[in-house]
């Protein structure tokens, strides 16, 4: 971990002399499911990503870090590391767990909250500050859910944690926009996906669920091809 680490700073310093301009995709959540699916993607069209997430192991996620956004020290480590890489990044958030049931019987909601979304907060505020300081178009990407903009009968915590992010990002995109900022928002809200998401409580249409390959792919052309400060797209299920 630390001799990536370590080059990819290497990498940046020499890009901040202007030898060398470099720039790497960050995906939290980048270590199963959809986040595993785009960074395979970005790795595959020559694009230095950097994935986070807690079962984190350098053989098979290659460059990355070990980090439980539960844990607040992992989270000052992980601001700490971000710093250290430079300016130009482009940030995914797709990190995110989920919990069917009723509200009174959900153990520990607020872990849900941090780890969903307000944990978060501070490692998006520190990509956030080096994007506007990039050299280049650089692009933060959030994975909400289309629990982001409905209500559910049996996940209101983690309802509210997706609306939550698709707030956040539809304000930020409004920033971005007033800012004429470098930097673009994109949110997408995805359904139902056969992921590792589901292995506890598989539901009866799985089988119908979106391919998170394909949702992958979706997201990065949109990404990339995004010409206005803010985007967003709902991926229903069948749609792709
Ligand atoms: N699957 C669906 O039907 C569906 C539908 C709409 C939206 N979404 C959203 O899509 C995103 C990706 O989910 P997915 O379906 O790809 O599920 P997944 O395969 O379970 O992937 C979730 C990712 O989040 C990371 N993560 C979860 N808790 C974490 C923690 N405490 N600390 C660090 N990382 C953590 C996981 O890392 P580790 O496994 O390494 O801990 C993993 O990389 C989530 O935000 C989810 O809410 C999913």
């Amino acid at each position: 971990m630390f001799s990536i680490a370590t080059a990819v700073g290497m990498l940046k310093l020499i890009s901040r002399r202007g030898i060398l301009v470099s720039m790497i995709t960050v995906v939290l959540g980048g270590t199963s499911g959809l986040g595993a699916e785009i960074a395979g993607a970005l790795r595959a069209n020559g694009k230095e990503t950097f994935v986070i997430g807690r079962s984190y192991d350098e053989q098979t996620h290659g460059a990355g870090m070990k980090i439980d956004l539960a844990q607040k020290a992992d989270i000052k480590q992980l601001c700490e590391h971000l710093q250290s890489l430079g300016e130009d990044l482009n940030f995914y958030w797709v990190s995110g767990y989920g919990y069917q049931g009723d509200f009174a019987a959900q153990p520990s909601p607020e872990t849900m909250a941090a780890v969903n979304f307000s944990n978060v907060l501070p490692v998006a505020q520190i990509a956030w500050r080096m994007m506007l300081a990039a050299e280049k178009t650089t692009h933060l990407v959030v994975i909400s859910s289309t629990s982001g903009y409905k209500a559910r009968k049996d996940e209101a915590v983690y309802a509210a944690t997706k609306h939550a992010q698709t707030g956040f990002a539809r304000s930020l995109g409004l920033e971005a926009e007033r800012l004429h900022a470098n930097c673009k928002v994109a949110l997408f809200m995805p359904g139902g996906m056969q992921t590792p998401f589901w292995d506890n409580n598989r539901p009866v249409q799985y089988t119908e669920f979106l391919d998170p390959k394909k949702v992958a792919t979706r997201v990065i052309d949109r990404v990339e091809s995004q010409s206005e400060p803010f985007y967003e797209e709902i991926i229903e299920r069948g749609s792709l």
